[in-house]
């Protein structure tokens, strides 16, 4: 079982201003001058560069999935999802992030790095995940850290397509009551695998008393400390994949 994911990296959320949506296309960067690779080292920093330990997990991702188009809202500058993903959707209302998908040498680490043939592409929006206009039909959805991404999001995906959700502001346990949404997969941290066994997956969000999560105490699991919630989930993970199923 894997200890409950508790994020050492600061939360952005603070200090950005909301601004409308402008989409950025790497493919055809304007301005060559602003091209530094400042960014990169920002990247390798925060995110290890190759040595990130969600490009594992979305290596396993893609084996099920096969996405083509893929939503990140909330994505901060984890542009490694492009190494593994062909056409990523990128969302943050931090301004901080949008230098990164013009950065030259970002883009040349991502087309020397990728897992897969043809370019890759990337589209950045400048915006509030919470209020977005899109037309739909990703093939799938990532939420990560970002607080509560499926609630506003998860009609952007497609049925049939794939939801990779992590625990860490309890989004996965949200989806888990959603009944658009059917488990598929938890990620093994340690075997660095996404286990798919209906023995498994069936003790997922479930109490240690057998009934599984219920609304009320995914509410109390945002509020207060997980000793003190009055309940125990029999396995706590970090990463889950669902698949949108209505
Ligand atoms: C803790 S970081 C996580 C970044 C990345 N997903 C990861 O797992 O490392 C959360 C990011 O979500 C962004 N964010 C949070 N709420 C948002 C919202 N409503 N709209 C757009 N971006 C949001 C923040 O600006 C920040 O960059």
């Amino acid at each position: 079982m894997s200890p409950r994911l508790k994020e050492k990296r600061p939360c952005l959320h603070r200090a950005v201003k909301k601004k409308p949506a402008k989409a950025m296309d790497l493919r055809r960067p304007k301005d060559t001058k602003r091209m530094s690779s400042g960014c990169l080292t920002k990247l390798h920093k925060t995110y290890k560069g190759l040595e990130d330990i969600h490009l594992p997990l979305f290596k396993e991702v893609q084996k099920i999935a096969k996405a083509k188009c893929v939503l990140y809202p909330g994505s901060h500058w984890h542009l490694q999802a492009s190494l593994v993903f062909p056409n990523v959707t990128y969302i943050d209302y931090n301004k901080a992030v949008a230098p990164f998908f013009q950065d030259a040498a970002v883009q040349n680490w991502i087309s020397e790095n990728k897992n897969y043939g043809g370019s890759a592409k990337m589209q950045f929006y400048h915006t509030d995940f919470d209020h977005l206009k899109l037309s739909g039909g990703y093939d799938l959805l990532i939420s990560m850290s970002a607080g509560i991404v499926s609630k506003p999001c998860a009609r952007f995906l497609r049925i049939g397509g794939h939801f990779l959700v992590s625990d860490a502001h309890f989004d996965a346990r949200t989806v888990a009551l959603d009944k658009r949404f059917s488990l598929v997969g938890v990620y093994d941290m340690t075997r660095e695998k996404l286990v798919t066994s209906k023995d498994q997956l069936n003790l997922c969000f479930m109490t240690t008393t057998g009934q599984k999560i219920s609304a009320e105490q995914v509410e109390i699991s945002k509020k207060k400390p997980k000793g003190s919630r009055g309940f125990k989930l029999k396995r706590e993970d970090w990463f889950y994949l669902f698949r949108r199923i209505s």
